[in-house]
């Protein structure tokens, strides 16, 4: 699929079909559809879309009115989803190409976005179904205007749009393909592509360094680990800050010794998600060279109850010297990124922000509806909210009482991995930040966003790329 900007009017751009918007209440095309509007067909709902052929005083061969709602609750986020809902209703039709008309420069970005990732689908290993032939080829974002921001507005939102295909072309594979080296192998490719440095510490280098919380996970599986590590420098090197990017990528949790029951376990495979978006952001970061330097640091292993395999009453010795008791080896995301968290605190970072898809139970606290953050910093969770509230990915902020810590005490450990049976999102929370320390940071529980268990009108199912957006818009809006 190509993605292309013209400045051009709604009305002049030729295409096979040019999607327009309306209000609610609006009149914005009731003299050239006049029929559709007094029938109220077109009421200017929100998701509401309406395709008419062989409109007047339109160059394009069909028009798609998108109801866009009420104006004031037009953000970036419900822009995107309008305009992907509307994309994906004109799909698999052999409509060709399709013109977006859209106006501000904040709007082309969202379009610019929209258009690359509305169409994307979860079947690269299909091979029947799939009728190329029918396919979108050409998306155009048409702008009548000569402003100068535009264009990079538009690349802006097309590299985000791109490296969020990225993200969920990784996270999509099955388990089978996507193991840890395999990882490591997308992770290579996306670092070579972007001129970044990548460093992948293999077993041997983990061991020599003492990293015991993540080789007890990876221990029950035939597939050795690896911890990924792709670092950005700035141009200029404007602030000392190092921003580190830390993603869970388990690239299947079976649960271990402590095994999860079998329906639903194929869901697991999505337990990379973190990782996947920490390298996608990568790719986009490269591209939009913010002011500050970013890594990520991406530990990535396969949960596995080989006969090798840690079990509940192992104590293992994590890089920052702890001892940790594992009483449930299925909470073994926390084990990885307690290693990774200290590793990322010797590489320098100044900053931390993990994304891990850590507990049900946050899927339990706040549906899929937002991820839940918690954090050690107020004035970084303030940053970080507002980058969020651009990225149009919902957050909540989640508490970290100290009551949670009184869960995690051990008596023949120095922490245990597990806490009661509630408040799951809180105890794994709060056994992470014993690991961070006073560094300012951020933990992203996205159980309930990273994947589409069905598709929406305006997403296929699968993995979102959450959080992606929000790590490349804290990282640009750096001071
Ligand atoms: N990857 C899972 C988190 C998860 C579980 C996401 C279920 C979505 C649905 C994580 O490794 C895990 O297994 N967490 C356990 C922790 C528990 C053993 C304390 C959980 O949430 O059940
Ligand atoms: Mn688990
Ligand atoms: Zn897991």
């Amino acid at each position: 699929m190509e993605l292309k900007l013209v400045r051009q009017s709604a009305a002049s751009v030729e295409a096979d079909a040019v999607i327009v918007f309306e209000a609610e209440g609006g009149k914005s095309f009731a003299t050239a559809l006049p029929v559709q509007y007094e029938s109220g067909e077109i009421s200017g709902k929100f998701a509401e879309y309406t395709l008419v052929h062989n409109v007047a005083g339109f160059a394009a061969r069909r028009v798609l009115v998108a109801g866009s709602g009420k104006p004031e609750g037009l953000d970036p986020a419900k822009l995107k989803k309008l305009i992907s809902g509307a994309l994906r209703t004109l799909k698999g039709k052999g409509i060709r190409h399709v013109a977006v008309a859209v106006g501000s420069g904040a709007q082309v970005a969202a379009a610019a976005e929209a258009g690359v990732v509305a169409l994307w689908e979860p079947d690269q290993l299909k091979t029947t179904g799939k009728d190329p032939d029918k396919a979108i080829r050409t998306v155009s974002i048409a702008v009548d205007s000569s402003d100068a921001g535009i264009d990079a507005a538009f690349e802006k939102g097309r590299v985000i749009g791109t490296a969020l295909n990225t993200t969920r072309d990784i996270a999509v594979e099955p388990p089978n393909i996507l193991t840890p080296m395999a990882l490591v192998a997308r992770a290579r490719a996306v670092a070579a592509a972007s001129l970044l440095e990548i460093d992948v510490l293999d077993q041997d280098r983990m061991r020599q360094l003492g990293m015991g919380a993540l080789l007890g996970v990876a221990q029950g599986s035939a597939e050795p680990p690896a911890l990924i590590v792709i670092r950005y420098d700035p141009p200029t090197g404007a602030t000392k800050d190092v921003l580190g990017l830390v993603g869970k990528a388990v690239t299947f949790d079976t649960g271990g010794i402590s095994i999860k029951p079998s329906e639903g376990m194929e869901k697991m495979k999505y337990d990379m998600c973190g990782g996947a978006a920490a390298i996608g952001a990568m790719q986009a970061i490269a591209s939009l060279k913010p002011g500050v330097s970013v890594m990520a640091i991406v530990p990535t292993v396969e949960n596995m109850p080989g006969s090798k395999a840690q079990r509940p009453g192992d104590i293992v010795t994590s890089l920052s010297g702890k001892t940790i008791e594992i009483l449930n080896t299925d909470a073994e995301g926390r084990l990885i990124l307690a290693d990774a968290i200290t590793y990322a605190k010797q590489l320098g970072c100044t900053h931390l922000v993990d994304a891990a898809t850590l507990t049900g139970a946050i899927v339990v606290a706040l549906g899929h509806a937002a991820s839940g953050v918690y954090t050690n910093n107020d004035a970084f969770l303030s940053t970080f909210m507002a980058a969020s509230k651009d990225a149009g990915e919902q957050m909540w902020h989640m508490p970290l009482f100290d009551e949670y810590m009184e869960q995690l005490k051990c008596v023949y450990a120095d922490i245990q991995n597990i806490g009661s049976r509630w408040g799951g999102a809180c105890t794994a929370a709060m056994f992470l930040k014993e690991f961070v320390g006073d560094t300012p940071w951020i933990h992203i529980d996205c159980a309930g966003t990273a994947w589409l268990d069905d598709a929406k009108p305006h997403m296929a199912k699968g993995p979102t790329g959450i959080p992606l957006s929000t790590f490349v818009n804290l990282a640009l809006s750096w001071k």
